[in-house]
């Protein structure tokens, strides 16, 4: 019986049928055991990135931008780098032994002297630039389902600009393109429930059917983490969602739902929505939506329906009955974020 597991592992591997079997998983690691530096390590998906990648006995390295934000990792083995996507002497530094990158540092706001292109784009150029000449094995960049090759939306231009600059690189890489995350400390949901716990009715930017496939955060990093060992996965572009289609009707509902409230939705004018946040983009600091995320809200955000399971080999969670964290934002919570100031306690960074 061994035997027959063993050579069935083996073969499952040389072919990249890999899947998410416990003695597959025993024998990769055991194979392999690899240095992986993470950058944006200290985000909302890059600590579950983090704590996959330990839990499956890689060794880590994060490249950490804020000092002090390490205290994230303090009874893990984590071997910490800090430095800027923009600095490319740290980077270099940081890829000494490194055999495969997960690249996470990204920006969905732009600020003054931060733009899109500064870190979405040039950061990759800087980061696949110190790569090579190393021993990577794989370079794993994390972009976002919409990236595109038109200026109209100048975060998905960024974010496929980035790519293009992996895919021009010449190194070994795999993208993911998640389509929204959700999960504890993620802005778009706890945004909502700031909402909901503030308004008697919930404002929807024109008709509200556009449709996402909201994933938790969880299960994007277990795929990030998957493709780490996936020779099959390399060179490819891979769009990831949960297992169900909603529209943003639907999201609201299943929000409002999990805090146990009951809203009529009332359905906005897109013009009228345009410039109100324009008004909050000129007078608060962090608005809770800025133009861009606005325009972004009537373009699809779907992956094809079943590709982590046929990808990665597990069954992605649905939003509903996965969102309970919600719950901790308070009515003062919900004012703050419409003010423009994120409560630490919701998200901490
Ligand atoms: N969240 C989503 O719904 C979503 C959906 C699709 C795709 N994505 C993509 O997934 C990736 C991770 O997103 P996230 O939500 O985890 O973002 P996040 O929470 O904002 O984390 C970004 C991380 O990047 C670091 N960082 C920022 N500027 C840096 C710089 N100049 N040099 C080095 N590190 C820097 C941040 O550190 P500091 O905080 O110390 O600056 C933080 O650790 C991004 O590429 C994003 O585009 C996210």
């Amino acid at each position: 019986m061994l035997v027959v597991a063993i050579s069935d592992t083996v073969l499952s591997l040389l072919d990249g049928r890999h899947r998410e079997d416990k003695f597959g998983l025993w024998v990769v690691n055991w194979v392999s055991n690899m240095l992986v530096l993470v950058t944006g390590a200290t985000g909302f998906l890059g600590r579950r990135v983090v704590r996959e990648l330990q839990d499956r006995h890689h060794q880590v390295r994060c490249l950490v931008h804020t000092p002090g934000r390490e205290r994230l990792f303090p009874d893990r083995s984590v071997e910490i780098h800090y430095g800027s996507v923009s600095d490319p002497a740290a980077l270099a530094d940081a890829f000494y032994d490194v055999e495969v990158v997960v690249h996470l540092v990204g920006i969905i706001r732009q600020r003054k002297r931060l733009t899109y292109d500064q870190i979405n784009r040039q950061g990759v150029a800087n980061v696949v630039e110190a790569a090579k000449g190393t021993r990577l094995k794989h370079f794993i960049q994390v972009s976002a389902i919409g990236a595109d090759n038109s200026p109209a939306y100048p975060y998905l231009y960024s974010k496929w600009r980035g790519e293009q600059e992996v895919i021009g690189g010449g190194v070994p890489y795999t993208i993911i393109r998640p389509s929204i995350i959700f999960g504890r400390g993620d802005e778009f949901l706890n945004a909502l429930a700031g909402l909901v716990r503030i308004a008697p009715v919930m404002p929807v930017v024109g008709s509200g059917r556009n449709r996402f496939q909201p994933i938790s955060v969880g299960d994007v990093a277990r795929c990030i983490v998957i493709a780490v060992d996936r020779q099959d996965l390399k060179g490819k572009i891979i769009e990831i969602g949960g297992p169900e289609q909603l529209s943003y009707n639907e999201i609201i509902s299943v929000v409002v739902k999990t805090l146990g409230k009951k809203r009529l939705r009332v359905h906005i004018p897109v013009w009228l929505m345009y410039l109100a946040t324009l008004v909050m983009e000129k007078v608060q600091p962090r608005p809770p939506i800025t133009i861009d995320q606005l325009r972004m809200l009537s373009i699809r955000n779907v992956a094809e329906p079943g590709v982590v399971e046929e990808t990665f080999g597990f069954t992605p969670r649905r939003l509903e009955g996965n969102i309970d964290f919600v719950r901790s934002v308070g009515f003062w919570d919900g004012v703050k974020i419409t003010l423009g100031s994120m409560p630490p306690h919701i998200r901490d960074h």
